[in-house]
């Protein structure tokens, strides 16, 4: 597991932009953390870091968006969605098991239809003021825990 704190929403983003950098077709991010804890501006920074350039907004109506650079990235926001009847309606094996990557916010929420082999990402309002938030990186599965030394490397190197 990596653990850190972040004090921004910028340092968050980077994070999100140094795990972003590493990502591979195929490969599925799960957010968890309430509303405002960060998700979205995490996953901004992983599509800044997948080098997807224009805006990134938070797919809470749209439920997906779609973004295309040299990997297309799945951007989904289940709040909305009522288990994984829903996520079946929404077509979700396209997104999961196709070539792209894939990052779910509420990950939570559809806990039923994610793949066992994934990269679960725990955002938390941190005790140490209001802009401070604890994430947690937790990989399932070999790819993930490769992954995540990848990023352990430049998270720990950073000044
Ligand atoms: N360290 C931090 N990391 C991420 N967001 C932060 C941080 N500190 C404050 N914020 C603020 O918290 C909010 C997070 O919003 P958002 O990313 O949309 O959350 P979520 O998608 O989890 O609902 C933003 O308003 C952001 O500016
Ligand atoms: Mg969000």
């Amino acid at each position: 597991m990596l653990s850190m704190i972040t004090k921004s929403p910028e340092e968050t983003a980077r994070i999100g932009l140094m795990l972003g950098s590493f990502l591979r077709a195929g490969d599925i991010v799960c957010l968890q953390g309430e509303l405002g804890a960060g998700k979205t501006c995490f996953a901004k920074g992983v599509a800044r870091g997948m080098g997807i350039e224009g805006p990134v907004t938070s797919p809470t109506f749209t439920l997906v968006n779609e973004y295309h650079g040299e990997l297309t990235l799945y951007h989904l926001d289940v709040y909305r969605l009522n288990g994984s009847d829903d996520m079946d309606d929404l077509g979700y094996e396209e997104f999961f098991y196709g070539d792209g990557v894939t990052l779910v916010e509420w990950a939570e929420r559809v806990r039923e239809v994610l793949p066992e082999e994934r990269l679960d990402i725990f955002i938390d309002r941190g005790t140490e003021g209001d802009e401070c938030r604890e994430i947690r990186i937790i990989p399932c599965g070999d790819r993930y825990r490769l992954l995540v030394e990848e990023l352990m490397a430049v998270v720990c190197s950073r000044n």
